[in-house]
This record gives C-alpha cells, sequence and structure tokens, in this order.
C-alpha cells in the first residue's frame, strides 16, 4: 500500500483549524505525563502501569456513581448495564498484571528507591471504590491529609449510603425486612453483617422467580465482588513475585497486610447465604 493516499477517499489530513484526535482526548497532557525519576528501562512500565489503572479506575467509579444513583431511583435495568460494566472493568485491570509481571525483582531494584515513601496505598481513588462500594474505614482518609480536595471528596462519599446500602434500602422499600438498617442515618462506617439482612437475601435467593430483579441485582453485586476480588489476589500475588516479603514503600509489612486485606467482604450476606442454600 505504499504511496497510497488515504486523502483520496476522503480521510481527513489536514486540522490546522479542526479539531483532531490529540485535541479531543487531550493527548500531550496525557503522554507528557510519565516522568521517570531513574534510568532504569522498567520504570516506564511501573508508571504506566499506574496511570492506566488509575484511568480505569475513574471509570469505575463513574459507573459506581450511577449505578447507585439508579439504584436509588429503583431503575434497576440501567443499574445492571453498569454494574457489569464494573466487572469488565476490574477484569481489564485483572489482565493487566499479566504485564507487570514481566518485571522481574532485579529490574524493580534498580529504580524502586526513586519511589520514596510514595505506594498504591495511596491510590485515593481506590479508597473512593472502596468507600463507595462499601468498605470504609476512617483511618484511610489520614495519608490524603494534605489535599484538602481529595479528603472533601472521600468525605462526601462517607456522608451517602454506599453501592450496597442503596441495594439495602431497596429491599427494604420492596417490602423485606432488614432490620434496624432501614433506619440508619449514619453511614461513615463499614456496616456489620445481620441476620435480617442475611434473611431477606436468602428468600429471593430461594424462590428467584418471584424476586427475579432483586436476584440478579445481588448476583451482579456477587460479579463486581469477584473480580475485585481478584484483583486484589493478582496484586498480592505479583508483589510477592516482585519484593517478596519485604516491607512496601508506603510503609506496611507488605505481602502480610495486603493478604490480610484478601479477607475484605464488600456484601457479606451475599457471601454466606450460599452456604445455606
Ligand atoms: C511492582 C509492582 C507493585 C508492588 C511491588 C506493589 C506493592 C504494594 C505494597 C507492598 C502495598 C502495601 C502498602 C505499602 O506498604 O506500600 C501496596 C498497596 C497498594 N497497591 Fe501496589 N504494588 C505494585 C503495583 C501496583 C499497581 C500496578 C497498582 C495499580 C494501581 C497498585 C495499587 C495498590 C493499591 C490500591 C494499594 C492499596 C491496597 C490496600 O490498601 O488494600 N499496586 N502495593
Amino acid at each position: 500500500m505504499s504511496g497510497y493516499d488515504p486523502g483520496s477517499e476522503g480521510a481527513q489530513m489536514s486540522f490546522r483549524e479542526k479539531m483532531s484526535y490529540s485535541d479531543y482526548l487531550h493527548l500531550e497532557k496525557i503522554l507528557d505525563a510519565q516522568a521517570p525519576l531513574s534510568a532504569a528501562h522498567d520504570e516506564l512500565l511501573f508508571i504506566i502501569q499506574h496511570q492506566t489503572s488509575e484511568l480505569w479506575m475513574k471509570l469505575a467509579i463513574h459507573e459506581i456513581r450511577s449505578a447507585k444513583a439508579a439504584i436509588r431511583d429503583n431503575q434497576l435495568q440501567p443499574a445492571f448495564k453498569m454494574l457489569s460494566r464494573v466487572a469488565r472493568i476490574f477484569e481489564q485491570l485483572n489482565n493487566a498484571w499479566d504485564v507487570l509481571r514481566t518485571m522481574t525483582p532485579s529490574e524493580y531494584t534498580q529504580f524502586r528507591d526513586s519511589l520514596g515513601q510514595s505506594s498504591g496505598f495511596q491510590s485515593w481513588q481506590y479508597r473512593a471504590i472502596e468507600f463507595l462500594a462499601g468498605n470504609r474505614n476512617e483511618a484511610m482518609l489520614k495519608p490524603h491529609a494534605h489535599r484538602e480536595e481529595v479528603v472533601a471528596e472521600l468525605e462526601k462519599i462517607l456522608a451517602e449510603p454506599s453501592l450496597y446500602d442503596e441495594a439495602l434500602l431497596l429491599l427494604a422499600r420492596e417490602g423485606f425486612d432488614i432490620g434496624p438498617e432501614a433506619k440508619r442515618t449514619d453511614w461513615r462506617q463499614s456496616r456489620q453483617p445481620s441476620d435480617e439482612v442475611m434473611a431477606a437475601w436468602k428468600k429471593i435467593y430461594q424462590a428467584p422467580g418471584e424476586h427475579w430483579a432483586l436476584y440478579e441485582l445481588a448476583e451482579k453485586l456477587v460479579d463486581f465482588e469477584d473480580y475485585f476480588r481478584r484483583w486484589r489476589f493478582n496484586h498480592v500475588t505479583t508483589v510477592e513475585r516482585i519484593i517478596g516479603l519485604k516491607r512496601g514503600t508506603g510503609g506496611t509489612a507488605g505481602v502480610s497486610y495486603l493478604r490480610k486485606m484478601l479477607e475484605v467482604e464488600l456484601f457479606p450476606e451475599l457471601w454466606k447465604l450460599r452456604t445455606e442454600l
């Protein structure tokens, strides 16, 4: 095809006075945002892996927020679509570990000191996703105290019901007894699993045909958490493969901290009820 000019079939070839692909996507900004601090070959991989993860997290936050609002408005079909997308985003992030895994401990060691104390532990978007989903821990606000706008954003999320809270409030509106949670007004802390909520979901799973929409909602939530758990597992496995049992740059004990986080359950009753069915 050498010498072929796509302009001859109408491809726009001049953008002096028109918005181009780069202009629309602000590519200069994005492609100018990689600034390795060392001469190590693999630092660019490390930076791009984190930046692309943050971009996907931005989209996940957008989708979870809208899914929450849709559930609040009893608009379950759009909520299902958004929750499916969130699960697919995490699947995408899970596949991305394959690229990072090509970096060996020897290669990471060449630039690890350049990171200083910075760590994904300080990813405010990751905390936003956890807070939005329902895993809330005020201590996680502390690393952001130097950035008022970030704390304000996270505080705003904590002031409102989580995605799971919205699902439970919907159960209450649909006539299920969810116990005292139906009257809850303070959302800052993670909720404790409750027998009433468990009993409500159990009724739904025992008669899916009678409660199809709620049954589907439950499965969308489980799907999201399933992919999220895989992300945590892939992260800790990659971390062990690359730094072994060394402490994290963020200051935690590293792998043992991340293993503890594997125990977090976003939607506990939806997992527990499976034993009882
Ligand atoms: C060489 C690759 C990586 C290593 C060695 C690594 C290591 C660690 C360690 C040790 C922690 C615990 C906190 C600390 O003490 O630093 C951590 C937390 C975290 N990392 Fe990574 N990480 C890597 C890649 C990534 C990537 C690509 C992401 C994507 C954004 C990421 C996101 C996170 C998040 C969100 C946390 C907080 C987890 C939580 O608090 O539950 N990490 N990482």
